[in-house]
């Protein structure tokens, strides 16, 4: 896709933390940031001022309709979609002994049933622009790759935007390239929390990590060429090294 200016980009969760900085520095390179919230509308708003104005779409993700909804609603306003940043996802601590089919779902709805059906439907989107281009960076987690006892759930539904990203980016090659970020550390309200904080001293780099930081690299693989697919960079200080 090389340059980014100009370019329709939609991040899903994209009114707080992570997401709020990924649309924050998409903006300030130039794009035309597509700002998704599911309930925080005030933040949405206030994110969308400081990418320029940007649009705003509401969607619950959980919901299989009303992401038909939302790309219906994004044609309808939008000449294009040139990418879509997949980062809303769902968090739940819970021993994998004690998780029902509720909790198992709640997870996964998001996490990973989104993930797929914004992509599928972001692609049909990007198939109507010249030449069929477009890019899909899927926000995964080091949960895909570490072995994590208390959220075995969570675990494989990064795992599986992992195999997803993989398999989607053979699918959709060589005009949409799809490649996914994987963040280490990167605390918000929870940084006096005692559990992030020891994990924090565990990362070889020390400290942790930054949205602007995994704003980057989500820059990195919507502005790099289609050679360029099916990657999953670790954004971690280290924290996947073992
Ligand atoms: N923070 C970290 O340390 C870390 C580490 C590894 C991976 N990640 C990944 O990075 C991404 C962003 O994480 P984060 O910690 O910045 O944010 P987050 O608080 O986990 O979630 C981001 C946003 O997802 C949206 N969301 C959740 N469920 C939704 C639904 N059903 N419908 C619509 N939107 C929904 C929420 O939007 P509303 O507020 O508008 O409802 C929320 O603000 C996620 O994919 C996460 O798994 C984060």
């Amino acid at each position: 896709m090389d340059p980014i200016r100009g370019k329709t980009i939609l991040v899903t969760g994209a009114a707080r933390r992570i997401g709020r900085a990924i649309a924050i520095k998409l903006a300030s390179a130039g794009a035309r940031v597509l700002i998704h919230y599911g309930t925080s509308r005030e933040e949405a708003e206030s994110a969308a001022a400081e990418c320029g104005n940007a649009a705003i779409f509401q969607a619950d993700l959980a919901k299989f309709s009303e992401i038909g909804r939302l790309f219906a609603e994004i044609a309808q306003r939008e000449p294009r979609l040139d990418a879509l940043v997949n980062n809303a996802a769902r968090f739940t601590r819970i021993h994998p002994l004690e998780v029902t089919e509720a909790d198992w779902d709640f997870i996964h709805d998001v996490n990973l049933k989104a993930y797929f059906f914004c992509a599928q439907q972001a692609a049909l989107l990007m198939r109507r622009n010249p030449g069929g281009e477009g890019r899909i960076v899927n926000i995964s987690s080091m949960g895909a790759f570490g072995a994590w006892p208390e959220y075995v759930h969570y675990c494989a539904s990064k795992a599986g935007v992992t195999g997803m990203t993989r398999a989607l980016a053979k699918a959709l090659a060589p005009a949409i390239t799809v490649n996914a970020v994987a963040p280490g550390i990167i605390p918000f309200e929870e940084l006096e929390n005692e559990r992030i904080q020891r994990m924090i001293k565990s990362t070889p780099a020390g400290r942790p990590g930054t949205g602007e930081e995994i704003a980057e690299a989500v820059l990195y693989f919507l502005t790099a060429g289609d050679f360029v697919t099916g990657q999953t960079l670790q954004v971690d200080g280290g924290m996947g090294l073992g």
